[in-house]
């Protein structure tokens, strides 16, 4: 039976990204399972590997995109338990995802429990939780402390915007102009970026001026030392990206200096008002802690069945829009997800 995926042959712009028909449905090995893929994930991390940008991955080339996915597990392999075959399963799979159907191995695989929409559960896997993680395995907040969330109009600012609400935290996000009434809808206050000055009006929203307890920061390079001036006395800044450098705004060397200043800062933090910094990667904490994935992808997935998390889904488009997604994530202010849906015409 003829199937569909999107195939990247060099690393490029969006127009590196090309509809391929197969003709044969690929065999699930040993310890695999093939996934009819429901719904596909995309954000700006797709849009770093397309580039050729993205430290975790870099080929071999040609490969099919797309970070996350859920998806009905349609056939196991040899040692997977036959009872699997019909599941409705989460997996990060950070390339493979653009296709109609995945061979994946079994052991990182989540359930998604029944009665979930799979666009809105395909938000899981790599925004909520990243944000779940960067939340509540970085340091212990107590409700009512305060976040402040650079980039908060985007997949994985808004899902730290919509879990901080469900914690009882209170939440200072920024973006564009145009977005700032995304981050508003989750009851936040929003700080447009380019209007200068954010440190400043990030300290004049909080009780004193004192700062606030934990700023999360994917921009990196040079920016993470305005999030750190952003912090109150003891307050952590979670580096997480360096979206600068991957877009060509800034240079290597500028990115490493910003990891170099996170190391500097947790190792000195006593010279800083006890301020701290961590990177913090969900591949890395995936192969450390496995055991904290499978479990906050349950409990992820069990607020979202409760309707006590509400991701931010925008468009729904079939695989052949992927060029057009990509180069809309590229010019920026999208103020959510946009789903692949594998299956639509
Ligand atoms: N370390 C990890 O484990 C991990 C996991 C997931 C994602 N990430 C990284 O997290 C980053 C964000 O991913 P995403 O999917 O949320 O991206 P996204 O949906 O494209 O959102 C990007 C956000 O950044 C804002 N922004 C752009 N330029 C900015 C600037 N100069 N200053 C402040 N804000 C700016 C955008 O605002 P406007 O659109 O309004 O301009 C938007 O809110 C990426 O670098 C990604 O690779 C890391």
């Amino acid at each position: 039976m003829a199937w569909q995926h999107l195939r990247i042959s060099q690393f490029g712009g969006p127009e590196v990204l090309q509809v391929v028909e197969e003709s044969t449905i690929p065999e699930p090995g040993p310890g695999e399972v093939r996934i009819k893929v429901l719904a596909a994930g995309t954000g700006f991390t797709d849009t770093m590997i397309r580039r050729g940008r993205y430290p975790d991955f870099k080929g071999p080339l040609p490969f099919t995109p797309g970070y996350e996915i859920v998806g009905v597990i349609d056939k196991v392999g040899g040692g997977v338990a036959a009872a699997l075959e019909g599941e409705m399963v989460a997996d990060l799979c950070v390339v493979g995802g653009y296709a109609q159907y995945a061979i994946r191995p079994s052991r990182f695989l989540v359930s998604v429990p029944a009665g979930i929409d799979p666009a809105e559960a395909v938000c899981i896997p790599l925004a909520y939780l990243t944000a779940l993680q960067m939340l509540t395995r970085c340091r212990n907040l107590p409700a009512g402390a305060t976040i402040l969330v650079i980039g908060a109009s985007g997949t994985v600012g808004t899902a730290l915007l919509d879990l901080a609400r469900h914690l009882g935290l209170k939440a200072i996000g920024t973006s564009s102009a145009a977005n700032l009434a995304v981050i508003e809808r989750f009851g936040a206050a929003a700080i447009d970026y380019r209007a200068g000055a954010f440190v400043e009006r990030v300290r004049q929203l909080t009780p004193g001026g004192a700062g606030v307890d934990i700023a999360f920061d994917a921009i990196g390079g040079g920016h993470f030392r305005h999030s750190f001036a952003c912090l109150a006395p003891r307050g952590l800044l979670v580096g997480y990206g360096s979206q600068t450098m991957a877009v060509g705004r800034e240079g290597l060397i500028a990115a490493g200096l910003g990891l170099a200043r996170l190391k500097l800062w947790s190792a000195g933090s006593f010279l800083f008002g006890g301020r701290s910094a961590v990177f913090y990667s969900i591949t890395a904490r995936r192969s450390t802690h496995p055991e904290e994935f499978t479990a906050d992808m349950a409990t992820l997935f069990q607020l979202l069945r409760a309707g006590a998390i509400q991701p931010v889904v925008i468009e729904r488009l079939p695989l052949a829009a992927a060029r057009e997604v990509h180069a809309r994530i590229d010019r920026g202010g999208l103020g959510g997800k946009i789903v692949l849906m594998p299956w639509s015409a």
